[in-house]
């Protein structure tokens, strides 16, 4: 069973993983899920989690003590340690694959101007540590990054998706659809607004309709993403 942990200084962001799909997965005990207020691994008074930048600047910095805490509870030698933040390396379909097949994903979430940088270096001789970038923008914390890649990977993790579902056709997922995105589709009714279905996916020509699905795939790839197109 995959298992993930999350830490954060807001819990209540993480609520959105028990609903629908990975809900049903973590009720059905075939994911798990639990998420750690990072406050209660600080002692002081205030429940300090952050403090001045060393070298000055603006912001603040999460010290490192209350995630040293934290995380030598969670880790285990067979842990991956992954820290959203917009230094790392992008998060692909690739990455997701992967981590579906782990059995534990423990997820650092930093606010402000990020964790104390001794974190990652310290548990990186321990456990494999990832710095994860969900792309080329800033997110006020790690949170919404960690609800993205936790969708991303607990949807191919088997049993989570009815097994109607195929990932195989997803854009970007390995096979033929890596560096494609997925082209159009269709339901009924056959015409809407004066559009129509186009006529090939109606003509239960099987290999014809993959044909064309990989021909769309392709063009929508070019218009979308030029930068996949070239590679
Ligand atoms: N935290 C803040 N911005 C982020 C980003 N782009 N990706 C992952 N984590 C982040």
């Amino acid at each position: 069973m995959l298992k993930f942990d999350v830490i954060t200084v807001f819990p209540e962001y993480l609520a959105p993983l028990r609903l629908s799909l990975l809900g049903r997965a973590i009720e059905d005990g075939v994911l798990g899920l639990d998420v750690h207020d990072l406050r209660d691994f600080a002692h002081d008074k205030h429940q300090t989690v952050d403090d001045a930048p060393y070298g000055g600047g603006p912001g603040m910095v999460m010290k490192p003590e209350p995630w040293g805490e934290a995380l030598d509870q969670l880790l285990t030698p067979e842990s991956v340690l992954i820290i959203p933040t917009p230094s790392g390396r992008p998060f692909t379909q690739a990455q997701a694959q992967e981590y579906s097949a782990m059995p534990h994903l423990v997820f650092a979430c930093g606010r402000y101007e990020g964790i104390d940088s001794r974190v990652a270096s310290h548990y990186s001789s321990k456990v494999r540590v990832d710095e994860v970038s969900l792309g080329d923008y800033v997110l006020a914390g790690g949170e919404v990054a960690v609800l993205t890649i936790v969708e991303a990977v607990a949807r191919l993790v088997p049993g989570v998706l009815g097994n109607e579902v195929s990932v195989q056709d997803d854009s970007f997922a390995q096979g033929a659809m890596e560096n494609l995105v997925e082209g159009p589709v269709f339901t009924r009714p056959p015409v809407w607004r004066e559009l129509e279905v186009p006529e090939i996916l109606t003509s239960g020509d099987h290999a014809k309709i993959a044909a064309w699905r990989h021909l769309q795939a392709m063009q929508k790839t070019a218009i979308n993403r030029p930068d996949l197109a070239d590679s």
